[in-house]
Formats: C-alpha cells, sequence, structure tokens
C-alpha cells in the first residue's frame, strides 16, 4: 500500500472544475452561505469555457418574436427526440433570467441599436416551432462570450468567499460503503502536496472529453477527468455515442471558427463554388443544425467536391460582409483564421472541415444536477453526495445533438440549479460524513502504481494510438465494419494502460505523471464512445450509422448506460423523460407540437 501523507479540508460543497458549470455552481452555493470550495487543474480563467465563442441561448426577444417554448421545441428537434423534456423545458424557461443574471452581475454582453443584449442567430434556432424564419436568439459579447462569462463568474465567486485550489488534480472520488460520495482526493500540481477534500455534496464540473479524438476544438485539458472518476466509483455513463462533430474547425489546426460566422451571414461552399447547403436544407441553408451541416461537409467531400488541393475540405466565406461588421462582431476568428490558417477573411474564405468539438454524453442526471446509479425498479435513482453539471453531465438536456449556444445556457441554468438543489440536501450545521479510509488507500494506490508505471509503452504513444483510432472508428459517419472494428482495436488500446511506462518519478510539477492520470481519465470515456455507437443500430443526431440510415424511435428512443471495467465495458438503457414539466393548459408547450417527426431543416 501507498503512504502519503495528506491534509484533510472540510467544506460542505467542493466544487471539482472551474469553467461556466462549475464557477456558476461555486457562486451559486457561496451566495447561499454553504461553504464551499471550488478545485481547478487549470487557472480558472483557463478553464476550456474560454473558448466559447458565439454566444448563450436565450429566449429574450430583442431582436424579434422568441418565446420559451419555440426555444423548448427548437432544443427537442435539434436533440433527435432523445432529450429530457422536463430537463429541456426547465432550461428553455430559465434560460432568460439566467442570461438577465449574468448581465446583472457584469458580464459585458454586445448591444442592439435599443442597447439591449444583442442577440444573432445560430444554426437550428427557429421561430413558430421550426416552421418560421430563423431566430436571434443567441445573446453574443462580440464572439468572445464565454471569456466574458469567465472573468465575471471568477470574479463573483471570489466577492462571495468561494474559496479556489488552484493547479489542484483531482485524483478520485470518496465514496462510502453504502454508496455516498463523501469526497475527493486530489494532487498538488505544483509542491508534490496530497489533499483529501471532505464534503457533503461533490460536484463534478470536468467538462467533456474531446482529446479522446485527433483533431477536436477542445482543450488539451478536456480529458473528461470526472467522467474517468464516476467510472471508476462503479457508476455509469450516458449516451456516450453521441459526439458533436462542429462544422468550422479550421482545416489541419482544428481551432473552433464560431457558428456565429453563419448566423452573421457567412456561407459554405464547395469546389465548384457551390453553396452547396441550398440542396440539402433548403430551409435554414448553412444555419441548419450541426450535426447535418456537418454530415453534408463530408459527403460533398466524399463526392469529390472538396477543396484544395488534396480536395479534402471546404470554404467558409465571410470575405462578402462589410469590414466593420466583422471587425465588431467577429474579431476573435478574424485574428484565428490569420494566424492559424493565414487567411484575411476580408479576401479569401477560411479552409474548414468538421471537427470534435463536443459530447452530449456524460455522467447521467436529472436537472437539478443529482448524479443518477439507475437501478431496475428506479431508473431516476439519485447518488447521495454527488452532482454533476456542464458538458461532463447528461442531465439530458442535448439529447443526441446539441445545438449552438445551447452550450452555455446549459452552463449557468443547471449550474444555478445545482447551486439551488444543494442549498435544500445540505445543512450547513449538520458534520460531515465520515470519510473511508479504503477509499483514499485505494486513490493514493492508483497514483503511486501510475507514478512507478515501469512498462513498455509511453503515454503519449498511447494516447496518440487511442486518438487515431477514434478518429478513424467513431467519426461523422459510422459503419456496422468501422464500429467493430473500432470495439477491437479500442479494446486493445485500452488493455495497454497496464503497460504504461512513466520516466519522471517526482511529484513536483510532473507533467508525464498527470498526462499518464488523463489518459486513464480519456481511456474509459473512449472505449463507453465506441461500444455503445457499435451497439445502437439506428441513426440519430450525431450518430449517424450507414447501415442504419433511419431513426428507429420504438427499439431506440432511449439513454444508453456504460458501466466501464478496465477495458470492459458493459451497457444497459433507460427511459427517456418523455413528459414536460407544465402541461398545456399551464402556459407549457402543446403535446402535439413536441411529437417525434421527420427531422428537415
Ligand atoms: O460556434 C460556436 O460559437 C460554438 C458554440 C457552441 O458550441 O455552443
Amino acid at each position: 500500500m501507498a503512504a502519503y501523507e495528506y491534509e484533510t479540508h472540510t467544506y460542505d460543497v467542493v466544487v471539482v472544475g472551474a469553467g461556466g458549470a462549475g464557477l456558476r455552481a461555486t457562486l451559486g452555493m457561496a451566495e447561499q452561505g454553504l461553504r464551499t470550495a471550488c478545485i481547478s487543474k487549470v487557472f480558472p480563467t483557463r478553464s476550456h469555457t474560454v473558448a466559447a465563442q458565439g454566444g448563450i441561448a436565450a429566449s429574450l426577444g430583442n431582436m424579434g418574436p422568441d418565446s420559451w417554448q419555440w426555444h423548448m421545441f427548437d432544443t427537442i428537434k435539434g436533440s433527435d427526440w432523445l432529450g429530457d423534456m422536463d430537463t429541456m423545458e426547465y432550461v428553455a424557461r430559465e434560460a432568460p433570467k439566467a442570461v438577465y443574471e449574468l448581465e446583472h452581475y457584469g458580464v459585458p454582453f454586445s448591444r442592439n441599436e435599443e442597447g439591449q443584449i444583442y442577440q444573432r442567430p445560430f444554426g437550428g434556432h427557429t421561430t413558430e416551432y421550426g416552421d418560421g424564419v430563423p431566430v436571434q436568439r443567441v445573446c453574443a459579447a462580440a464572439d468572445r462570450t464565454g471569456h466574458a462569462i469567465l472573468h465575471t463568474l471568477y470574479g463573483q465567486s471570489l466577492k462571495q468567499k468561494a474559496e479556489f485550489y488552484i493547479e489542484y488534480f483531482a485524483i478520485d472520488l470518496i465514496m462510502s460503503e453504502d454508496g455516498r460520495c463523501t469526497g475527493v482526493v486530489a494532487w498538488k500540481l505544483d509542491d508534490g502536496t496530497m489533499h483529501v477534500f471532505s464534503a457533503k455534496m461533490v460536484v463534478l464540473a470536468t467538462g467533456g472529453y474531446g482529446r479522446a479524438y485527433f483533431s477536436a476544438t477542445s482543450a488539451h485539458t478536456c480529458t473528461g477527468d470526472g467522467n474517468g472518476m464516476v467510472a471508476r466509483a462503479g457508476l455509469p455513463l450516458q449516451d456516450m455515442e453521441f459526439v458533436q462533430f462542429h462544422p468550422t474547425g479550421i482545416y489541419g489546426a482544428g481551432c473552433l471558427i464560431t457558428e456565429g460566422a453563419r448566423g452573421e451571414g457567412g456561407y459554405l461552399t464547395n469546389s465548384e463554388g457551390e453553396r452547396f447547403m441550398e440542396r440539402y436544407a433548403p430551409t435554414f441553408k448553412d444555419l441548419a443544425s450541426r450535426d447535418v451541416v456537418s454530415r453534408c461537409m463530408t459527403i460533398e467531400i466524399r463526392e469529390g467536391r472538396g477543396v484544395g488541393p488534396n480536395k479534402d475540405h471546404i470554404h467558409l466565406n465571410l470575405n462578402h460582409l462589410p469590414r466593420e461588421m466583422l471587425a465588431e462582431r467577429l474579431p476573435g476568428i478574424s485574428e484565428s483564421a490569420r494566424i492559424f490558417s493565414g487567411v484575411d477573411v476580408n479576401k479569401a474564405p477560411i479552409p474548414v472541415l468538421p471537427t470534435v468539438h463536443y459530447n452530449m454524453g456524460g455522467i447521467p442526471t436529472n436537472y437539478w444536477g443529482e448524479v443518477l446509479n439507475p437501478t431496475a425498479d428506479n431508473p431516476d435513482a439519485v447518488v447521495p453526495g454527488l452532482m454533476a453539471a456542464g458538458e461532463a453531465a447528461c442531465a439530458s438536456l442535448h439529447g443526441a445533438n446539441r445545438l449552438g449556444a445551447n452550450s452555455l445556457i446549459d452552463l449557468v441554468v443547471l449550474g444555478r440549479a445545482a447551486s439551488i438543489q444543494a442549498g435544500r440536501v445540505v445543512s450547513p450545521d449538520s458534520p460531515n460524513p465520515p470519510l473511508n479510509p479504503a477509499q483514499i488507500d485505494r486513490a493514493f494506490d492508483r497514483f503511486d502504481g501510475l507514478r512507478h508505471a515501469k512498462g513498455t509503452v509511453g503515454t503519449a504513444e498511447l494516447r496518440l494510438e487511442m486518438q487515431k483510432t477514434m478518429q478513424a472508428d467513431a467519426a461523422v459517419f459510422r459503419t456496422s465494419k468501422t464500429l467493430a472494428e473500432g470495439v477491437d482495436k479500442m479494446t486493445a488500446v485500452a488493455a495497454k494502460v497496464d503497460d504504461l511506462a512513466v520516466s519522471d518519478r517526482s511529484l513536483i510539477w510532473n507533467s508525464d505523471l498527470m498526462e499518464t492520470l488523463e489518459l486513464t481519465n480519456l481511456m474509459p470515456n473512449a472505449l463507453a464512445t465506441i461500444v455503445a455507437a457499435e451497439a445502437r443500430k439506428e441513426s440519430r443526431g450525431a450518430h449517424a450509422h450507414e447501415d442504419f440510415p433511419d431513426r428507429d424511435d420504438v427499439n431506440w428512443r432511449k439513454h444508453s448506460l456504460a458501466h466501464v471495467d478496465g477495458n470492459k465495458v458493459s451497457l444497459s438503457y433507460r427511459p427517456v423523460h418523455t413528459d414536460p414539466l407544465t402541461s398545456e393548459a399551464e402556459g407549457g408547450i402543446a403535446l402535439k407540437k413536441i411529437a417525434p417527426k421527420k427531422r428537415v431543416y
């Protein structure tokens, strides 16, 4: 058994992760007087939310008619009817309030002529339950909306005396014998000390796992750490087969060019100069939902109409738009295009390619953020003491496909909801539950085993093998053959974790060890993704299965649950919540509006 000395910290709530969801939860907890700690492996304002560009969706109606019911409908349709209706209603209803709260906290939103928050069009956001014109629903701070939100929430959290543990890497959850989460074990990166956090509530807000793929818009820190901890605690991951490809990653570099670029009038062309989206989505064209646009781009390339010497990418045209508008509303992507593709957006199109961007799947939760561990008797059974929010979680707001700008609203509405629920279930006056020493030892043993790993495969080498496998076999289009091969390859890749070699044994700023820990978190995410994808014999949202091209609501309108143990995955399923929170008579959405139908844009 590995012996590490550690310091114990005791809080009401410990939030792991300081992106938009983590900070919004932290702020809400601290505002209620709960003793709150936020642990982050990076400085809070370097969390990946800082890279969110185009905006945050809320039906403010500042630029034309809009309603929360339209927003809810668009989210349901975007999800390809896999999202949970209660979550989708809650978020669409609460979104305007959450955005005005952000404004009052100090987020410097761009303004329209009337001085109200500026809103732009985004893919899949419509009027009249999809029958009207595109709506301007996405509230923006130029094309740096995530940056503005993150800085504001961090400042507000400090003002509320939340305590931050910065550059602490969370290793594992501490679970009690009876299945309650009681805390987390962490390693302080800059001095090598070990820390045990005792909490009445742990909130995982650790982001997505985009780095399981070779080319992603996600930061290198997006390694699914919370999902990895949950999998090791014997809890399931939900809907992992649904991975979003953003249509416009910069070709080669993978950096994001916001969908706001198309919202402001940009359009895609193929090698014939054709605006091909008009053919595939005659009504919404370039503003169809992301999964649709990514598939159309891929088809254009596959059929030989890609641009460039290798005909392997697509052009995004902004050069017809006014120079002043680009400078005011899209300054960030103008700079990214120049730096990463050498393009002056005023003069030439940007080379783009669908790039991994978002994980619809993650830790199953209800819309209050409580983590679920479904049983045969109760598909909504809650894990006491554990919550998740943001991209790490699967609430399920996004179902099989997320609409652009519904991520930032997910972070703030559901991060806030987690704090509301914690305020109900956490009593500041009660003692913390006891910590299970065997679980602390288990975390240190795992850490120590990796620190002294003497195998034959380097971390970077194994990570690359995983990324290349996922990129090739769990891509925009999938077939039974590629998925079956992918499962075999990923099972073999994941087995090599036991043969890792770590060369640096120190405890201070040991990036070799940290990347190894991250790889052990990425691996269960990758494995669950490809196994759940292989099992799902239909096409829905981001899961485009060429051998099963239709959606099959009879057999497959259900959430997948993946338990990962080493390199083995076992799958089960739980029902989708098909009932909204309020009836039509109470002002809710009419049931006939949300009945499943063919998804066309
Ligand atoms: O295109 C974008 O600005 C990305 C937004 C999002 O993923 O929500």
